[in-house]
């Protein structure tokens, strides 16, 4: 069973690719918010956001790929969407894509979302600092950079399932 990451700061378009990519290679998406709110040890009013320890993060993260492969009828694939997802260790994952995109774009996209003035700055700061891309280099992934800015939901699907096939 192949397993696909799809990390990336906040609103950089993880959800849409993710989405895509599940339907192009016939793989199971799965919603990391769901398992965010699963792990989760509250929430962080001044952030606006949940506080997920990594680790339990990730090890559920593994005891879900568990039982996918031991369900009956076992997907070729999933697809983990979450900006947490590049924390499963390396050798889960087939490919960790990085979705990014332009600040200009990012910001729209957050203040589109009525994310508070605060949140949006921590989110540009992060897309700025790389850290879902330097977090996931770092970890050892198969890192594959999916620049969303403009609409290219599917053709970046495409390439992204070109590579796992020459990497396979
Ligand atoms: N390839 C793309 N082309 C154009 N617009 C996009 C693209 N990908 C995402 N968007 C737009 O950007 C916004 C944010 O996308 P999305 O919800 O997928 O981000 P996300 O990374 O999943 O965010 P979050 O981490 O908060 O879940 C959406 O309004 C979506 O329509
Ligand atoms: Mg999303």
């Amino acid at each position: 069973m192949k397993i696909i990451l799809v990390t990336g700061t906040p609103g950089t378009g993880k959800t849409f690719l993710a989405k895509e990519l599940s339907l192009l290679l016939h793989y199971r998406y799965i919603d990391g918010i769901k398992i965010a709110k699963q792990v989760s040890e509250g929430y962080d009013k001044i952030r606006r956001t949940l506080i997920v320890d990594r680790r339990k993060f990730s090890s559920s993260i593994l005891a879900l790929i568990r039982a996918q492969k031991a369900s009956k009828n076992s997907p070729n694939g999933l697809v983990i969407d979450s900006h947490m997802s590049h924390f499963l260790p390396a050798r889960y994952a087939d490919l960790c894509v990085v979705t990014k995109c332009s600040l200009n774009a990012l910001k729209r996209r957050l203040e589109a979302r009525r994310y508070p003035a605060a949140k949006v700055r921590e989110n540009l700061d992060a897309e700025i600092f790389d850290t879902c891309l330097v977090e996931a280099e770092e970890l050892g992934h198969k890192v594959v950079v999916a620049d969303t800015s403009r609409k290219a939901g599917k053709s970046l699907a495409q390439q992204i399932k070109n590579q796992l096939r020459n990497q396979s």
